[in-house]
């Protein structure tokens, strides 16, 4: 394997998906001249693959599609990413690139997944994995060549193929520093389009999710264009615009071998010395995505453009919101052995209580279940609205509430729960730690779940809430004006409790409003927590949605 070879010298500032990171590291780089040979088309040459391989506890013995009652024409999908669960998984984004293939292949969809054979995906999968061969590719504007493995492995209907390099992947998280990470997804990119022709898998679509692959429609049309795959249509799906995978034009020029013309304000460039990812990636896309209809407004305004919104209005004939769904096989309180008392619709009001009264013990909050206990499930960064709850917290707490938050982050949100745990000692409970039980539990236990979120593409967390008959209580931006039908006290309808602009005042209001309807008149909220279980917050619709415009695409 070669060694890493740098280019430029680099403060770093940026925030990288899945966490804030704001570091100072400065890295030397020094332009290397070894060849300039451009990347070899590899030859399709793999032995067939052994048998599909399905994790012990996972797997399910269904029987195989019947395609003639499936929605015709079938279509071939590889879906390229950064993260998927159960393999790694640090928010939303895992959590659709597992449950959206699988939702696919329900579409008559034939479903790839590429993701990177990252060191912390658990050995429980790695070693269930089917070598399915190896190649060396060239990377970088010296020639370089780096080694591409493709391990694989087969679970509920979806093949999922992991790109191994040990120089790339080694790291215990995903994302680290963009330093790091730039060099990674450059690599990454390329390696998941070599490894499709390597198998001689030519999907009819590409679908590629974040910046961390946005490189790939420029990759597949600059540098693919004589291989099989050209054939193929190409979609860049935005999960989160905050995130774009900036640096500078140097470096990533380097890393990516694209021709420097391609570094123009209308493709690769940001600004006079930065490059932007996600910027050349929606040029070159033949669709763009994202994950609500409200989001795919937005992010056409200065408000929530990120410096794109220009770029996306320019695109905009090519860009459509499509709104998340969650797994029902993932989320299911009947059957969710995670949780304490499981529970179905009909069952809800009674057991509910019993998963409240457990959660309070867990957690060493005083064992009530007639106080109100509001649960916040989340990323702690900025854009989860977290000033606001920090705000509010001590109005919040009039003994009869109980505030749970469970996630980790910015270090000041994760202090300033830590402290308010210590304040309110059995009222708040600070859970500050990444945690998929504890998650399930407190879903199950809560009365109600805060997401008030400042920017929210879409947000899984008010799925899953109402999915479980917990109340969500969101702002009405991006999916979550969507997703939430605000409460109606003269029809006794809607999901939950909504407010529009991001003050703290509003928050409490939207609590308070809560509160109210549960202590003064809980017949009222009871229907809204079965009305809540009722909705369909699936993924059949949308998927229903992905799988008509692969069809458009390529008919
Ligand atoms: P985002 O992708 O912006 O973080 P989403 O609402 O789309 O937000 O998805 C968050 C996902 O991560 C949900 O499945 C949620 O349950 C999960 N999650 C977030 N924080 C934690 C945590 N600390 N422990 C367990 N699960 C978490
Ligand atoms: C991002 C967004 C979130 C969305 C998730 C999955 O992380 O922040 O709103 O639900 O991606 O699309």
């Amino acid at each position: 394997m070669s060694k890493k070879k740098t280019t430029g010298t680099k403060k770093i500032t940026e925030s990288v998906e899945g966490k804030d990171v704001s570091t100072n590291t400065v890295e030397t780089i020094q332009p290397s001249t070894v060849n300039t040979d451009q990347p070899k088309s590899e030859p399709p040459k793999i032995a067939k693959s052994e048998a599909p391989v399905k994790p012990a506890k996972a797997s399910k013995d269904e029987p195989a599609p019947q395609t003639e009652s499936l929605p015709q024409p079938r279509r071939s999908v590889a879906f390229i990413g950064s993260e998927c669960y159960p393999f790694v998984k640090t928010g939303g984004l895992g959590d659709v690139m597992y449950a959206l293939p699988k939702a696919l292949t329900k579409q008559n969809c034939d479903v790839k997944v590429i993701l990177p054979r990252y060191k912390c995906i658990p050995w429980e999968y790695q070693e269930k994995m089917v070598y399915r061969g190896s190649f060396e590719m060239d990377l970088c504007a010296d020639g370089a060549t780096y080694y591409v493995g493709i391990m694989e492995y087969v679970w509920d209907g979806v093949v999922y193929d992991f790109i191994d390099n040990e120089f790339f992947f080694t790291a215990g998280n995903p994302y680290t520093n963009l330093v790091d990470d730039i060099p990674k997804f450059c690599y990454f990119g390329k390696a998941a389009l070599a490894a499709l022709n390597y198998m001689d898998w030519i999907p009819d679509v590409i679908h590629c999710h974040d910046w961390q692959t946005g490189l790939v429609p420029i990759y597949l049309r600059e540098m693919f264009g004589a291989t099989p795959l050209s054939r193929s249509k190409v979609i860049l799906t935005i999960h989160n615009l905050r995130f774009q995978g900036k640096y500078d034009i140097q470096m990533i020029s380097y890393w990516s071998n694209l021709p420097m013309h391609l570094f123009n304000k209308d493709v690769l460039k940001e600004s006079y010395d930065d490059a932007n990812m996600m910027k050349g990636g929606l040029t070159y896309a033949n669709m763009i995505t994202t994950v609500s209809g409200t989001y795919a407004g937005e992010i056409q305004s200065p408000e929530y453009g990120e410096n794109l919104d220009a770029h996306l209005r320019y695109h905009s004939g090519k860009l459509r919101g499509i709104v998340n769904g969650i797994d029902y096989d993932m989320w299911d309180s009947s059957k969710d052995d995670l949780i304490n008392t499981k529970y179905a619709i009909d069952t809800v009001l009674k057991k509910k209580r019993k998963n409240k009264l457990s959660l309070q013990e867990e957690l060493g909050l005083e064992k009530n279940e007639d106080v109100f206990v509001i649960g916040l499930i989340s990323r702690l960064t900025n854009q989860k609205g977290l000033d606001l709850v920090n705000a509010i917290l001590p109005a919040m707490i009039d003994g009869n509430t109980q505030v749970v938050v469970l996630g980790t982050g910015d270090p000041w949100y994760e202090d300033s729960f830590r402290n308010y745990e210590w304040q309110y000692k059995g009222s708040v409970c600070a859970n500050i730690m990444y945690d998929e039980g504890r998650a399930h539990r407190i879903y199950a236990g809560a009365d109600a779940l805060l997401v008030p979120s400042k920017f929210e593409p879409c947000g899984l967390t008010q799925l899953i809430a109402m999915h479980y008959g917990t109340i969500p209580i969101v702002r009405e931006t991006g999916g979550l004006k969507d997703t939430v039908l605000p409460y109606n006290m003269y029809t006794n309808d809607g999901n939950g409790f909504t407010f529009d602009r991001y003050e703290d005042g509003l928050l409490l209001d939207a609590v308070n409003r809560a509160k109210t309807l549960y202590f003064t008149e809980r017949d009222r909220w009871d229907d809204m927590v079965v009305r809540d279980m009722h909705k369909d917050v699936s993924w059949e619709n949308s998927a229903r949605q992905y799988r008509q415009m692969y069809v458009d695409l390529t008919c």
